[in-house]
């Protein structure tokens, strides 16, 4: 198994993207340290890793909130010794018109979307350099590479600053061997999208139904992507074989931007 020696911690693992880039990496036999809020979806994953021979443990903290990573990421060398890769796929979406919109959801935005990002790079990256051995995958959005509107100011922005550091932080990994990359997947069936639509058909006073057509519409392939089609491209990102691939976004979109 591909996996089987390396140790990798993925935020976001309760659900969605990042739950499913989980249980792709125990499948190929990975140990795991997990982090999001919903402690017994954690708990169930961890279940599901042991049942598989890895070692895995769940660490239920708030990402947006510094001293928080700080222990996670300790409690996750206590518990994995070396840690060989990271991935940040915890995230928050709110749709807010500009003219009103709220200074809480948009330092809400930032603070989950782009400071956990920073903490976890940050806790993570120097051991990495000494050991001159690590890969992070930063999961982003169609909405780091264009406008996708309306009504996501706070979103696109923070994506687009998530871009800014996958690279800039790619750059400066680079010389010391480590990889830091990115995935930017268009509309991926999971509670973020599905509870965007209801607000969307809300705010604009459409249907679900309609809505979730304008959002089909968007993609070429007119189907909503499954949070499992983002797995091989991440676990290709999390592996040795990732080579001098490094600071791209690579997209998953159904052919929404193929930029
Ligand atoms: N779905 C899409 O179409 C799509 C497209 C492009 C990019 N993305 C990006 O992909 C990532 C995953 O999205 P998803 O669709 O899988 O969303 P999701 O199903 O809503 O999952 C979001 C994850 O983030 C965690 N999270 C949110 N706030 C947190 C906080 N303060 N502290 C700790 N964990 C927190 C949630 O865990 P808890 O609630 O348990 O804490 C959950 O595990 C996000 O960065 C999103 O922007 C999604």
């Amino acid at each position: 198994m591909r996996f089987s020696d390396k140790n990798v911690i993925v935020t976001g693992a309760s659900r969605g993207i990042g739950r499913a880039i989980a249980k792709g990496l125990i499948a190929e036999g990975a140990n795991l340290a997990l982090i999001a809020r919903t402690k017994s979806a954690l708990e169930e994953l961890v279940e599901e890793a042991k049942s598989k021979g890895c070692r895995a443990v769940a660490i239920p903290a708030d990402v947006s909130d510094r001293d928080q990573i700080k222990q996670a990421v300790e409690r996750a060398r206590k518990e994995l010794k070396v840690i060989h890769g990271l991935v940040n796929s915890a995230g928050v979406l709110d749709n807010e018109g500009i003219a009103n919109h709220s200074e809480e959801v948009w330092n809400r935005t930032f603070a989950v979307n782009v400071n956990s990002y920073f903490y976890t790079t940050r806790a993570v990256i120097g051991e990495m350099f000494e050991r001159r051995h690590g890969h992070i995958v930063n999961i982003i959005s169609t909405s780091g590479k264009m406008a996708i509107g309306p009504n996501r100011a706070a979103y696109v922005a923070s994506k687009h600053a998530l871009m800014g550091f996958t690279r800039e932080v790619a750059v400066e990994a680079a010389p010391h061997n480590v990889t830091v990359n990115a995935i930017c997947p268009g509309f991926v069936l999971t509670e973020m999208v599905e509870d965007s639509m209801r607000k969307f058909a809300k705010d604009f006073g459409k249907t679900v139904e309609e809505t979730r057509q304008f959002f089909l519409d968007k993609m070429p392939t007119k189907r909503f992507i499954a949070p499992e089609e983002v797995v091989p491209i991440a676990l290709f990102l999390l592996s040795d074989d990732v080579g001098a691939i490094m600071g791209q976004a690579i997209s998953v979109d159904g052919g929404f931007a193929p930029l």
